[in-house]
C-alpha cells in the first residue's frame, strides 16, 4: 500500500492505495473553503497552518494502515510554497520513522491520474486541465510524456469563475456558486466578447472577459448577477470550445479528458460532449468527488511510480513551487 499526501493549496488529503490492485483503501480531505471565504481567495499564510492542524488529524484516522505501508508519495510541485512543505515535512518525517521510501509527485499529472482511481491508466489521451491555477491542453502519451500543447496567457478558467464571484461579493470558491447562479440566467444579455477570436494562436486568455464583466457588475444591482453569471459562464466555455475546435481540426481527438476542479462544471461538460461528437471520439471524466484537489489522484500516480520504481531521496525532495508538467 502507498500512503499519499496532498496540500498543494487549500484541501489538506491523505490517502492509502493498494498497489497491486489501486484499490482505494482509504481517503480522507478537510477543506478550507470556509476560512479562505472570508478572504474572496485563499491566504497562503493562513492555509498553510490549517494544513498543520488537519494533516494530523486525518494521519491519526488511518494508522492502522502504517504496518503495510510500502512507500510514502506527497505532492511536492507546483502550488503554493507554504502549503506543500507541510505535506512534504509530513512525508519526510513518516519516511524516516517508518524506513519507506518518497514518491513526489505532480499534481498537474496527479490530476491527470484522478481518471484512473481505482482503474488501470490509459494512454495516449488528450486533456484539458482547469482548476485553480492552470488551463491547459495536454497531449499524454504515458506517465512521463505529457506535453503541454496550450496554455492561458494570463489568468486560468476556474480562477475567472473565482473573480467574478468576488466581484459579486458571493464568496469562495466561485466555481460551483457562477455554475448554479448562471442556471436561472440569460446567457445572451450582456453578448461579452469571445477572448482572442482573431488571434490564430491556440492559447487562453481570461482577463478580458473578466474586465468586461467588471464593468457589468458595476454598472448593475444583484438582480443582474444571474444574467452576468450566465453570460460570463457561456463565452468562458465558448472560448475554450472555440479554441479547442481549431486545435481538433489539426489533431483529432481520439481519447479526450476533462480534468481538474473547473471540470465539475456541468455546463461545460455538456459543451465538450457536442464538441466530441463529429470525432467519435471517447470522453473520459473523473467522478465529480474527485475532480477538485485529492490525495487520491496522488496515490494513484503514486503507484505507477513505484512500479517503475521512480522514488525520490530524502535530500532532494524538494517543494518547486512554480514546476510545470
Ligand atoms: O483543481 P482544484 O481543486 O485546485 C487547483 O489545483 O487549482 O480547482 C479549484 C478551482 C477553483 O478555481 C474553483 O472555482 C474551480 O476549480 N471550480 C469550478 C467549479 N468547481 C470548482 N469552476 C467552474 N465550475 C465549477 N463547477
Ligand atoms: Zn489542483
Amino acid at each position: 500500500m502507498i500512503l499519499s499526501i496532498e496540500s498543494s493549496c487549500d484541501d489538506s488529503s491523505i490517502a492509502i492505495t493498494q498497489i497491486a490492485t489501486k484499490k482505494l483503501l482509504f481517503h480522507q480531505k478537510i477543506s478550507q473553503e470556509l476560512e479562505h471565504a472570508l478572504y474572496g481567495g485563499v491566504v497562503p499564510e493562513l492555509a498553510s497552518r490549517l494544513h498543520a492542524e488537519a494533516l494530523p488529524r486525518i494521519l491519526e484516522q488511518c494508522s492502522a494502515y502504517f504496518p503495510h505501508l510500502k512507500a510514502i508519495a506527497v505532492t511536492h510541485e507546483p502550488g503554493l510554497a507554504v502549503t506543500l512543505i507541510e505535506g512534504v515535512i509530513m512525508a519526510k518525517a513518516l519516511g524516516l520513522a517508518l524506513g519507506l521510501p518518497l514518491i513526489g509527485v505532480n499534481h498537474l499529472k496527479g490530476h491527470i491520474y484522478s481518471l484512473f482511481i481505482e482503474q488501470e491508466s490509459r494512454f495516449p489521451l488528450t486533456v484539458l486541465l482547469v482548476s485553480g491555477g492552470h488551463t491547459q491542453l495536454i497531449e499524454v502519451q504515458s506517465l512521463d510524456q505529457m506535453l503541454s500543447v496550450a496554455t492561458t496567457m494570463d489568468d486560468s478558467f476556474g480562477e475567472s469563475f473565482d473573480k467574478v464571484a468576488k466581484m459579486m461579493q458571493l464568496g469562495y470558491p466561485g466555481g460551483p456558486i457562477i455554475e448554479s447562479l448562471a442556471r436561472t440566467g440569460d446567457p445572451l444579455r450582456y453578448g461579452f466578447t469571445l477572448p482572442l477570436l482573431h488571434n490564430s494562436t491556440i492559447a487562453f486568455s481570461y482577463s478580458g472577459l473578466k474586465n468586461a464583466v467588471r464593468l457589468a457588475v458595476e454598472s448593475s444591482t444583484p438582480q443582474d448577477y444571474p444574467d452576468i453569471a450566465a453570460s460570463f459562464q457561456y463565452i468562458a466555455t465558448k472560448h475554450l470550445i472555440h479554441k479547442l475546435k481549431r486545435y481538433f481540426s489539426a489533431h483529432p481527438p481520439k481519447t479526450f479528458a476533462i480534468v481538474g476542479g473547473a471540470s465539475a462544471n456541468l455546463y461545460l461538460r455538456s459543451q465538450i460532449e457536442l464538441l466530441l461528437k463529429p470525432y467519435s471520439a471517447d470522453l473520459l471524466l473523473a467522478p465529480l468527488q474527485y475532480c477538485s484537489d485529492n490525495a487520491a489522484m496522488i496515490g494513484r500516480m503514486a503507484v505507477d511510480m513505484f512500479e517503475e520504481g521512480r522514488f525520490s531521496c530524502f535530500d532532494t525532495l524538494h517543494v518547486s513551487p512554480r514546476s510545470k508538467l
